[in-house]
């Protein structure tokens, strides 16, 4: 356990790590922990809506052609300023930009 080659090429993963966590451009990948982080709870992890709070409040598979023909701007709209009462409204929880990455992250479901 004590071997100083074992501890230093742990310590040089660790580093690897932390600058590859750091290097990773804050998009794509921030938009889907955003999701997961925020949205996932009523929406399901993969947008379908087919968990808990997804059937109890009818959310609606973000993946459907349903949701996906709305516009962009309609979507960022419902983001920004909730939908029908259960849908929460995010423009004082969330920055533009961050809500103009989570309509591109509903495409990307979309495609999967
Ligand atoms: C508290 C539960 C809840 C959370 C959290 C939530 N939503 Fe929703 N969302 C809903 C419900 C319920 C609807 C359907 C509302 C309706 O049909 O009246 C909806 C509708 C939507 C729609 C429109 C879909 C349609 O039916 O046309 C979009 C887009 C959407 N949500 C995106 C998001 C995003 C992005 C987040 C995270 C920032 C999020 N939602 C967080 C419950 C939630």
């Amino acid at each position: 356990m004590n071997n100083p080659m074992r501890r230093m090429s742990q310590a040089l993963l660790l580093s690897g790590a932390l600058m590859f966590a750091l290097n990773v451009p804050a998009r794509a990948d921030d938009s889907a922990s955003l999701y997961k982080a925020k949205c996932a709870v009523c929406h399901a992890p993969d947008g379908s809506g087919n968990n808990v709070m997804g059937k109890q409040l009818g959310a609606k598979d973000l993946r459907s052609d349903e949701v996906q023909k709305k516009s962009d701007a309609e979507l960022n709209g419902i983001i920004t300023n909730g939908m029908g009462g259960k849908m929460p409204a995010y423009k004082d929880k969330l920055t533009a930009d961050q809500i103009k990455g989570l309509v591109t992250y509903i495409r990307e479901m979309a495609k999967k």
